[in-house]
Protein backbone atom coordinates (compact mmCIF):
# COMPACT_ATOMS: atom_id res chain seq x y z
CA UNK A 1 0.00 0.00 0.00
CA UNK A 2 1.21 3.35 -0.79
CA UNK A 3 1.29 5.73 1.99
CA UNK A 4 0.36 9.40 0.78
CA UNK A 5 3.62 11.64 1.95
CA UNK A 6 2.49 14.77 3.40
CA UNK A 7 5.62 16.69 2.84
CA UNK A 8 4.32 16.25 -1.05
CA UNK A 9 1.96 18.82 -1.41
CA UNK A 10 0.12 17.42 -4.62
CA UNK A 11 0.02 13.55 -3.34
CA UNK A 12 -1.59 15.27 0.02
CA UNK A 13 -4.53 17.19 -2.00
CA UNK A 14 -5.02 13.95 -4.27
CA UNK A 15 -5.18 11.81 -1.05
CA UNK A 16 -8.01 13.87 0.60
CA UNK A 17 -9.43 14.50 -2.58
CA UNK A 18 -9.99 11.12 -4.36
CA UNK A 19 -13.10 9.82 -3.23
CA UNK A 20 -14.98 12.82 -3.57
CA UNK A 21 -17.40 12.53 -6.66
CA UNK A 22 -16.27 14.17 -9.62
CA UNK A 23 -12.74 14.79 -7.81
CA UNK A 24 -10.62 15.95 -10.80
CA UNK A 25 -11.94 19.97 -10.64
CA UNK A 26 -11.73 19.76 -6.62
CA UNK A 27 -8.01 18.65 -6.76
CA UNK A 28 -6.89 21.35 -9.56
CA UNK A 29 -8.38 24.00 -7.47
CA UNK A 30 -6.77 22.83 -4.75
CA UNK A 31 -3.39 22.34 -6.17
CA UNK A 32 -3.54 25.87 -7.52
CA UNK A 33 -4.69 27.02 -4.55
CA UNK A 34 -1.65 25.90 -2.74
CA UNK A 35 1.05 25.84 -5.65
CA UNK A 36 -0.35 29.23 -7.65
CA UNK A 37 -0.43 26.68 -10.84
CA UNK A 38 -0.65 22.71 -12.00
CA UNK A 39 2.84 21.86 -12.26
CA UNK A 40 3.15 18.97 -15.13
CA UNK A 41 4.53 16.17 -12.70
CA UNK A 42 1.08 16.53 -11.12
CA UNK A 43 -0.78 14.99 -13.92
CA UNK A 44 0.32 11.66 -13.78
CA UNK A 45 -0.47 10.83 -10.10
CA UNK A 46 -3.90 12.63 -10.82
CA UNK A 47 -4.18 10.76 -13.43
CA UNK A 48 -3.69 7.55 -11.91
CA UNK A 49 -5.77 8.08 -8.73
CA UNK A 50 -8.61 8.94 -10.51
CA UNK A 51 -8.20 6.44 -13.19
CA UNK A 52 -8.24 8.73 -15.95
CA UNK A 53 -5.62 8.89 -18.79
CA UNK A 54 -3.18 11.91 -18.82
CA UNK A 55 -4.88 12.76 -22.03
CA UNK A 56 -7.58 13.20 -20.30
CA UNK A 57 -6.31 15.29 -17.12
CA UNK A 58 -4.88 17.56 -19.19
CA UNK A 59 -7.92 18.37 -21.40
CA UNK A 60 -9.48 19.30 -18.39
CA UNK A 61 -6.68 21.93 -17.09
CA UNK A 62 -6.36 23.09 -20.68
CA UNK A 63 -10.05 23.86 -20.98
CA UNK A 64 -10.10 26.13 -18.12
CA UNK A 65 -8.27 29.30 -18.97
CA UNK A 66 -8.65 29.37 -15.30
CA UNK A 67 -5.95 26.62 -14.69
CA UNK A 68 -2.19 27.97 -14.60
CA UNK A 69 0.43 25.49 -16.22
CA UNK A 70 3.42 27.53 -15.27
CA UNK A 71 4.43 30.08 -12.08
CA UNK A 72 2.06 33.07 -12.52
CA UNK A 73 4.22 36.81 -12.08
CA UNK A 74 4.21 37.60 -8.82
CA UNK A 75 2.72 40.72 -9.45
CA UNK A 76 -0.90 41.76 -11.19
CA UNK A 77 -1.52 45.12 -12.59
CA UNK A 78 -4.74 46.52 -13.53
CA UNK A 79 -4.78 49.83 -15.31
CA UNK A 80 -8.40 51.37 -15.72
CA UNK A 81 -9.15 51.58 -19.61
CA UNK A 82 -12.64 53.29 -18.93
CA UNK A 83 -13.69 56.44 -20.50
CA UNK A 84 -12.07 59.22 -18.12
CA UNK A 85 -8.69 57.28 -17.95
CA UNK A 86 -8.78 56.37 -21.64
CA UNK A 87 -8.98 60.38 -22.03
CA UNK A 88 -5.92 60.74 -19.55
CA UNK A 89 -3.44 58.36 -21.30
CA UNK A 90 -4.52 54.80 -20.02
CA UNK A 91 -3.67 53.40 -23.45
CA UNK A 92 -0.06 54.86 -23.68
CA UNK A 93 0.17 53.93 -20.09
CA UNK A 94 -0.98 50.02 -20.88
CA UNK A 95 1.71 49.67 -23.56
CA UNK A 96 3.96 50.67 -21.64
CA UNK A 97 3.17 48.54 -18.96
CA UNK A 98 3.33 45.17 -21.33
CA UNK A 99 6.56 46.21 -22.87
CA UNK A 100 8.45 46.72 -19.57
CA UNK A 101 8.50 44.04 -16.69
CA UNK A 102 7.50 40.55 -15.32
CA UNK A 103 4.15 41.44 -14.34
CA UNK A 104 0.89 40.07 -15.49
CA UNK A 105 -1.33 43.16 -17.08
CA UNK A 106 -5.13 43.31 -17.74
CA UNK A 107 -7.38 46.00 -18.40
CA UNK A 108 -10.62 47.06 -15.75
CA UNK A 109 -13.10 49.42 -16.61
CA UNK A 110 -13.25 52.16 -13.85
CA UNK A 111 -11.36 51.25 -10.26
CA UNK A 112 -13.55 54.68 -8.75
CA UNK A 113 -11.02 57.05 -8.98
CA UNK A 114 -11.99 59.28 -12.22
CA UNK A 115 -11.49 62.07 -10.67
CA UNK A 116 -7.89 61.43 -10.55
CA UNK A 117 -6.93 59.33 -13.64
CA UNK A 118 -5.51 57.53 -15.13
CA UNK A 119 -5.44 55.28 -12.11
CA UNK A 120 -4.38 51.85 -11.65
CA UNK A 121 -4.06 48.81 -9.02
CA UNK A 122 -0.80 46.54 -8.55
CA UNK A 123 -1.65 43.78 -6.69
CA UNK A 124 -4.80 45.06 -4.22
CA UNK A 125 -3.12 48.62 -3.64
CA UNK A 126 -4.88 51.77 -5.96
CA UNK A 127 -2.87 54.49 -7.32
CA UNK A 128 -3.95 57.41 -9.26
CA UNK A 129 -2.63 59.60 -11.63
CA UNK A 130 -0.44 57.58 -13.18
CA UNK A 131 2.27 58.99 -15.20
CA UNK A 132 4.86 56.75 -16.95
CA UNK A 133 7.45 57.99 -14.59
CA UNK A 134 5.01 57.32 -11.49
CA UNK A 135 4.86 53.72 -13.35
CA UNK A 136 8.43 53.07 -13.54
CA UNK A 137 8.90 53.89 -9.78
CA UNK A 138 6.10 52.16 -8.50
CA UNK A 139 7.77 48.90 -9.90
CA UNK A 140 10.99 49.42 -9.71
CA UNK A 141 9.53 49.27 -5.60
CA UNK A 142 8.26 44.93 -6.08
CA UNK A 143 11.56 44.17 -7.06
CA UNK A 144 12.37 44.62 -3.56
CA UNK A 145 8.84 43.18 -2.54
CA UNK A 146 8.76 39.54 -4.33
S1 LIG B 1 -12.61 55.72 -15.41
FE1 LIG B 1 -10.74 55.06 -14.59
S2 LIG B 1 -11.09 55.05 -12.46
FE2 LIG B 1 -13.02 55.54 -13.30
Amino acid sequence: MNLPCHNDPIAAIIASHQLIPGALLPILHAIQDELRFIPPEAIGPIASALNLSRAEVHGVISFYHYFLTSPPPAHQIHICCAEACQSMGSERLMQHAKSTGDFSVHPVYCLGLCANSPAMMIDDQLHARVTLDKFDRLTEMLGDQS
